[in-house]
């Protein structure tokens, strides 16, 4: 069976997981969440990239180069600029790589202005609600997707 490679994508704010809003987010920091992304990887065949941007463009430009660094599959916690941002589903949509949009938080149980998101139409599929397990979810969905394509 062919190794496939993922890129994970996070979105503002979310280096401050650990000790940001643990209502919402819980305890657990972007480099466990990470870490555990790795190890299901290393179990499951997949080479796992992860990157964290506070800025759009740096998140669109880190985007653009998954399509030269031969990437199968997104993994995508946009956080705010879910809700916002044309310009990263543009760049998704210009990149034609499947990806899955991650939240830990359910935000269809939060303030109304969460409730829409400017990817999710474009994606193979979402994951929310689950904390940081959303994030492991979302990369066993993403391998099924690929694998049976
Ligand atoms: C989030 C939900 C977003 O609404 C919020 O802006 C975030 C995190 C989540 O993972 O639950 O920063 O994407």
């Amino acid at each position: 069976m062919k190794n496939l490679r993922f890129l994970v994508l996070h979105g503002p704010n979310l280096n401050l997981l650990g000790t940001r809003e643990p209502g919402h987010y819980g305890h657990v920091t972007l480099a466990d969440i990470n870490q555990s992304l790795i190890e299901l990887g290393d179990t499951l065949g997949i080479e796992i990239s992860t990157f964290q941007s506070n800025h759009e463009g740096e998140l669109v430009d880190r985007i653009h180069q998954a399509a030269s660094d031969n990437i199968d599959g997104i993994i995508i916690n946009p956080a705010a600029y879910t809700h916002t941002s044309i310009a990263l589903r543009d760049a998704l949509l210009a990149i034609s790589i499947p990806f899955i949009e991650v939240h830990l938080s359910n935000i269809h149980r939060r303030e109304e202005f969460r409730h829409h998101s400017m990817l999710a139409d474009a994606a193979t599929g979402i994951v929310a609600g689950f904390g940081a397990t959303s994030y492991l979810l979302a990369l066993r969905g993403l391998q099924d997707h690929l694998r049976q394509i």
